[in-house]
C-alpha cells in the first residue's frame, strides 16, 4: 500500500507530498489538519492488519513533489485516508522515531532526549508506540522494500522519582521546578516542589505524543492499555505506583487577523486555543494545577504563520498539568465518552 498525505516538514517547511510508509527522511513530520484519516487501531504485538487505500472528494491543486514515485494519484484537498495503526512494544529500532516525537513536545528544553528515549525503550514492559500495520501479510520476505519504522506516536510513563537512575529525570525534574516557578502561581509551584522533593509521593510523567493529525480516537486504547501495564507492573511490584502524574500538553492559541469561520468542525465558536492532542482537554478537567508558557520562540517557526488553511496564526504553547493518579481510570472514561459524542 501506497499512502499519500500532504505534510509539513518541519524542518525545511515546505508542505510537500510525501509518503506515510516512509516519511520525509530525518525531519519531524506533522500532518496537515485537514487531511481526514480513518483508520483502526490494535494493540497488539504481532497481529498484522490489512491497510486500505484511499477514497477522496473534492478540488484543490496538485504539488508536484521530487520524492515520490509515479503512478498514484494526486492528493486532493480533504481526501480521507484509511491506514491501520497498531501499538506495539517500542524496541530498539524505534529510537529514532521515538526521539522525534519527543522533540516535537520538549523543542529545545535541557532534556536529554537520547537517554529518554533510550530509558522509555528500557522500560519494555510499560508504554506502547503506534506503528503503521504492515500492509501485506503474505510478504513475510526479510528483504522486504517497505520495513516500516516509523512511529506514529508514543504513549507511555516515567517515574521521576527515581531521580538517581538516568541524566534525562534529573533534567525533568529540574525542568518541571523551574518552570513552574517561572510560570506557575503560589500553589502550583509548592505543589510541584512538595511532589519531586518528598520521595513518598510517587510522580509519573506522562508522555503520550502522536503526529499532530492522528486523531484523539487512538489515545483511548493505548491509555486503557497503559492502565493495564501500569496494574500489571504494581501486582509485580515494579516501581510503577503513582500517587501524581505530569502531562505537558501541546497547545496552539490562535490569533485571528481575518476572522473567517472557514471550518466549523465544531458546532461551537472559533476554538482560541487548539490541542494538539484534543483528549488533553479532559485531562485539564482532572488537573489539580496546571500552568502554562509560550515555546514560540523554541520552536523552529513552521507551525506558526505557515499554514495558509486558517488565516490565523498559530502560537505554539505547553500547559503543564498535574493531576491525581487516582483520577487516570476517571479520565480514560472521560475521554471515551467525548470522542463519542
Ligand atoms: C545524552 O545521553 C546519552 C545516553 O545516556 C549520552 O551518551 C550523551 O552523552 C548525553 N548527551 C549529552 C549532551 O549530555
Ligand atoms: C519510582 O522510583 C522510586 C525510586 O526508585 C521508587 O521508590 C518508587 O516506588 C517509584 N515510583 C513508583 C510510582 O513506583
Ligand atoms: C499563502 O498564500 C498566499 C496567497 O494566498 C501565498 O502568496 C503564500 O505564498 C502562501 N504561503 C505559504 C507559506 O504557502
Amino acid at each position: 500500500m501506497t499512502v499519500f498525505a500532504v505534510l509539513i516538514c518541519l524542518r525545511c517547511g515546505n508542505q510537500t507530498r510525501h509518503r506515510l510508509v516512509k516519511p520525509h527522511g530525518a525531519c519531524v513530520i506533522s500532518f496537515l489538519f485537514h487531511s481526514v484519516f480513518l483508520f483502526t487501531f490494535h494493540i497488539t504485538s504481532t497481529m498484522k492488519k490489512r491497510a486500505v487505500d484511499s477514497k477522496q472528494n473534492v478540488e484543490s491543486d496538485s504539488s508536484s513533489d521530487d520524492d515520490s514515485s509515479g503512478e498514484d494519484e494526486e492528493y486532493k484537498g480533504g481526501e480521507q485516508i484509511q491506514v491501520d495503526f497498531e501499538g506495539r512494544i517500542p524496541v530498539d529500532s524505534d529510537f529514532h522515531g521515538i526521539k522525534q516525537l519527543l522533540l516535537q513536545l520538549f523543542l529545545k528544553a535541557h532534556v536529554n532526549l537520547s537517554d529518554l528515549t533510550e530509558l522509555l525503550i528500557k522500560q519494555n514492559y510499560i508504554g506502547s508506540v503506534v506503528k503503521q500495520c504492515d500492509d501485506d501479510p503474505e510478504s513475510d520476505d526479510e528483504d522486504d522494500m517497505n520495513v516500516d519504522d516509523d512511529v506514529y506516536g508514543i504513549t507511555s510513563v516515567v517515574n521521576l522519582t527515581e531521580k538517581k537512575s538516568m541524566q534525562c529525570v534529573s533534567q525533568l525534574r529540574d525542568l518541571l521546578k523551574d518552570l513552574s516557578t517561572k510560570h506557575g502561581d503560589d500553589r502550583t509551584v509548592s505543589k510541584v516542589n512538595q511532589l519531586l522533593d518528598d520521595d513518598s509521593h510517587s510522580v509519573g510523567l506522562l508522555i503520550n505524543e502522536r503526529f499532530i493529525n492522528i486523531p484523539p480516537q487512538v489515545a483511548v486504547p493505548l491509555l486503557m492499555n497503559l492502565r493495564k501495564e501500569l496494574e500489571k507492573a504494581k501486582s509485580r511490584k515494579m516501581p510503577f505506583d503513582f500517587h501524581y502524574f505530569v502531562l505537558i500538553c501541546k497547545l496552539y492559541k490562535m490569533d485571528h487577523t481575518k476572522k473567517k469561520s472557514k471550518k466549523n468542525k465544531n458546532k461551537e465558536a472559533e476554538p482560541e486555543i487548539l490541542w494538539s492532542n484534543a483528549e488533553e482537554e479532559v485531562f485539564l478537567e482532572v488537573a489539580d494545577c496546571s500552568f502554562e508558557f509560550c515555546v514560540k520562540d523554541d520552536s523552529d517557526s513552521a507551525l506558526g504563520g505557515k499554514w495558509n488553511e486558517s488565516d490565523s496564526e498559530m502560537t505554539p504553547w505547553r500547559k503543564v498539568l498535574i493531576f491525581p493518579a487516582s483520577k487516570l481510570d476517571d479520565v480514560i472514561n472521560r475521554v471515551t465518552n467525548m470522542l463519542q459524542q
